[in-house]
């Protein structure tokens, strides 16, 4: 074989733009080029001197023979006494063919000359007749395939591989033209599944491509099925000029398609928008998401190092060698992933169970809301097989598809990975998406290797009114596994193929699609077997470059992979209290409530309230479970402040401080009563990184409580949960609540018979009140006041006198000021304070707040 290469454009293109063309032609030409490399002209033409001895050599120049023209007559024939290369048109079984008859291609002459020299037919070329006797075949074992395996066809040179390929930064996308009709019905669809016989062959699937492109994908792919996994590897490393991209800062390649089409969609996945080009996930909201048939988890660690920990997650996967690998998260937040497994905990998608479980978990989670949208990229190996990936994978395809209908929210987007589109049940499913979301796509993003079937469904916009759809999904799902076990029959339709025909932009949107990817596919499978016949072959790109590009666009930094470091709990506390601030608040002791101080809490709504019953903590997250402890008092004879919490399975994003109680909840009573610890956010001042500690206490609390909903894992077993406190107003409604309809009295394992005050949490927990703290929630000058015409509060300023309605920015306490000027009320006097004339009993409580309310809302108008 020989080639010819034509070099239109190289590199970038001057102007910097996002495409870098390259254009080159392999023919059956020879090329000066090709031949001088070593490494391909020994594998071309083998060696040249060594088969003969010296005195063969001479007799031979005397008979007229010249090293390198061949031994015939007329210099035809074999040139090399071994078999090389094809090098024109011939095919490469003639020259094998003529190669095993060595004999015939000498001359008489020469045949008698070398016998008169002792030669013998069948002996070697030596002077005793010693040496190989047969021909010498150039290797042709590359890679680990075993010696003397060959590839059926791929041997063959005698292809050309047309390439025009652009380099392209930015693919272009289309869309399939928005579908005028609502989603179909119950009634529309109740013909619409096909059952027939299971069927293995794809080469009859015209419907929607060519026939060419049909025949030329297959018989490119089934060139390539049995080739062994080093050359083709190597010839991929150089013929795909986006193979440096890998993984960047992500534990695999799959991250990188999701950055890839994330970009490619401006960003509709992690940061998604209304119809208006506004925000749809403000600063106090998560962004949810489900990554299914998603191990290891790659996808979602690029989202989640784009979102950080104000996205959750909900992965769903096989367990098994493929499972998510959470400790390989480097860059995303791997603490408000939560994997899950269905109610057989197998993770197959497959199951009917297991989607009704998780579809059911995760609507808990999300308000019943669903997920803002759906990654799936579910695929298994199909070795040898690859030319039916399409109809192996039918059942994954639907499952997929299904799932994500099933617990995403209206407005949401759907991706997902599909290999080929040709047989009618996959292009069926891609109608389904056609008529229930807004925009559908056939995308396939760059950093899909061009030689391989894969592409992706975009789904944007899902529409109301799709619970049939869903239906139909899940009953085809609920058929096709039944019908398993006989392996005779199979769901040939799930939507009848006239519909999808009579669609003609449906369609012929397939149509083009598959045409478009296929010839692409077909073309680059043959460029690829070209590298790997040729080892010397280099595109005319700068991979760096090209990875550089993709980059730059899809917003991912250049830098390499990391781990995050593990710093000195003791130095990170300073870095994250700043170190300028004094961090005595963190011993400050809360005042205790008497008959005397009491009348510091008149403006009762500076103040907010909650139930205490457990310990007082600070909390800091460094990272999943790598949390330290302190309990706010100094340590004077060591600067080890901080202690690891041990035993205590919870995680927290990196950079987080707060402050907890750890309590034990209660459930039930007597005997049959279960305890076990949770923790109760109080306050906070980084969380995950965003600084709180100057908001508002109920903005902190709200950031806090975001951060609960988004780290708690109701499924992983073992987990401490993490609550925030429950936060009461400070008034005569809040106490009647506090002291009557959240009090229940029970009997306590391990305590007296005698039935005890209990606190009554959320879904029947309950907790041993040990008090009330008071918390200001407003800073000095500022106060609450109260407006009797306006019938509101407003904020009034003591040095002033300024009155404001909205909160004015230096009115909110700040973490540090709440935590120094706190009050506390205990549920039950000790026995020093029994009869003590200062202590504030409960009824005394509840007349002084009730009086402070009355006088505060009846009070003399300011405003
Ligand atoms: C290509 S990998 C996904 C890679 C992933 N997106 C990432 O970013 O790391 C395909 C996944 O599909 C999963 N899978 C295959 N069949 C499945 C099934 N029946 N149910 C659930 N997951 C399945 C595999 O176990 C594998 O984890």
């Amino acid at each position: 074989m020989s080639n010819t290469r034509k070099r239109k454009h190289g590199g970038l293109t001057q102007d910097g733009e996002t495409r870098i063309k390259v254009e080159r032609s392999l023919s059956s030409s020879d090329s000066d080029e090709e031949l001088s490399s070593p490494s391909y002209a020994s594998f071309l033409h083998g060696d040249r001197k060594p088969v003969y001895s010296d005195v063969v050599w001479k007799q031979m120049e005397k008979m007229g023979y010249k090293a390198g023209e061949s031994l015939g007559k007329t210099g035809l024939g074999n040139k090399q006494f071994s078999v090389t290369k094809n090098q024109g048109n011939d095919s490469e079984d003639e020259v094998l063919n003529n190669a095993s008859q060595p004999e015939s291609v000498y001359s008489d002459f020469a045949q008698r000359q070398m016998e008169s020299m002792g030669f013998q037919q069948g002996g070697g070329l030596g002077r005793f007749g010693q040496g190989r006797a047969d021909i010498i075949e150039a290797s042709q074992q590359r890679g680990r395939r075993g010696l003397g395996f060959r590839v059926e066809g791929f041997d063959d040179k005698d292809f050309t591989w047309e390439e025009e390929e652009e380099v392209v930064i930015v693919e272009p996308k289309v869309c399939i033209p928005s579908c005028p009709r609502p989603p179909p019905t119950k009634e529309e669809m109740e013909d619409w599944i096909r059952i027939g016989k299971k069927k293995l062959t794809i080469d009859d699937e015209a419907q929607f491509c060519s026939e060419e492109v049909l025949a030329e994908v297959l018989k490119s792919k089934t060139v390539f099925d049995a080739l062994s996994g080093d050359e083709f590897l190597k010839a991929r490393t150089r013929a795909n000029p986006y193979e440096f991209i890998r993984g960047a800062i992500f534990q695999n390649r799959a991250a990188m398609k999701m950055a890839n089409m994330d970009s490619a969609f401006d960003f509709m996945f992690t940061s998604p928008k209304d119809d208006k080009g506004r925000d749809l996930i403000g600063p106090n909201d998560l962004l949810y998401f489900a990554d299914l048939c998603a191990g290891p988890g790659g996808f979602s660690e690029y989202v989640l190092w784009r979102k950080g920990w104000q996205a959750k997650g909900f992965g769903f996967t096989l367990r098994g060698d493929n499972d998510f690998k959470l400790e390989e998260f480097l860059a995303g937040t791997p603490e408000t992933f939560e994997p899950h497994y269905g109610v057989h905990d197998d993770g197959d998608i497959y199951n009917e169970d297991n989607l009704v479980e998780f579809r059911r978990h995760v609507l808990e989670l999300t308000d019943d809301k669903g997920v803002h949208f759906v990654m799936a990229d579910g695929g298994f190996s199909v070795e040898g097989q690859e030319n039916i990936q399409e109809i192996l994978s039918k059942q994954l395809y639907l499952c997929q598809f299904l799932c994500a209908v099933s617990i995403l929210r209206t407005g949401g987007h759907f991706v997902c990975k599909l290999f080929d589109l040709f047989t009618s049940f996959s292009v069926g499913l891609v109608y389904l998406m056609y008529r229930i979301f807004d925009e559908v796509y056939i995308f396939k993003p760059v950093t899909s290797r061009p030689a391989n079937s894969e592409r992706y469904v975009v789904c944007k916009g899902l529409r109301p009114n799709i619970q049939d759809v869903l239906e139909h999904m899940f009953n085809t799902n609920v058929r096709i596994n039944k019908m398993k076990n006989q392996d005779i029959d199979d769901v040939m339709e799930i939507v009848p193929l006239h519909i999808l025909l009579e669609d003609e932009e449906f369609s012929s949107y397939m149509v083009d699609s598959n045409d478009r990817i296929g010839k692409v596919q077909a073309n680059s499978l043959k460029k690829l077997r070209a590298y790997v016949q040729d080892t010397t072959l280099m595109g005319h790109y700068d991979q760096g470059e090209v990875k550089k590009r993709c980059l730059e666009t899809w917003k991912i930094p250049e830098k390499a992979r990391a781990a995050p470091k593990n710093p000195d709990p003791d130095v990170k506390f300073d870095e994250l209290w700043k170190g300028v601030d004094d961090d005595h608040c963190f011993d400050s002791e809360p005042t205790t409530l008497t008959s005397k101080n009491i009348q510091n809490l008149k403006c009762l709504y500076n103040y907010k309230c909650f139930v205490s019953g457990g310990e007082r903590w600070f909390f800091m997250g460094l990272g999943r479970s790598n949390i330290y402890k302190w309990d706010g008092k100094p340590n004077y004879r060591s600067s080890t402040r901080w202690h690891k919490l041990e035993n205590f399975h919870l995680e927290l994003p990196r950079d987080t401080l707060i402050e907890v109680e750890i309590v034990q909840e209660l459930r039930g009573e007597g005997k049959g009563q279960r305890r076990s610890a949770a923790v109760h956010i109080v306050d906070a001042v980084i969380l995950g990184g965003k600084d709180v500690r100057n908001s508002h206490y109920s903005e902190r609390m709200a950031k806090a409580g975001l951060l609960v909903k988004a780290v708690n894992k109701p499924t992983c077993q073992g987990m401490v949960p993490l609550r925030l406190k429950h936060i009461f107003r400070v008034d005569s409604t809040s106490l009647k609540e506090i002291f009557t309809s959240r009090i229940d009295m029970k009997v306590v394992k391990g305590k007296s018979r005698e039935p005890r005050e209990c606190f009554m949490l959320e879904d029947g927990r309950h907790l041993l009140p040990k008090g009330i703290f008071f918390i200001k929630r407003i800073q000095e000058p500022w106060t609450y006041a109260h407006s009797r015409s306006a019938k509101r509060l407003y904020f009034f300023n003591k040095d002033t006198n300024e009155s404001v309605f909205e909160s004015p920015r230096d009115s909110a306490a700040s973490f540090k000021s709440s935590l120094g000027t706190r009050y506390f009320w205990p549920w039950e006097a000790d026995e020093s304070e029994k009869g003590e004339e200062n202590r504030v009993d409960r009824e005394r409580l509840i007349e002084f707040f009730t009086t402070a309310q009355n006088n505060f809302l009846s009070g003399p108008p300011r405003k």
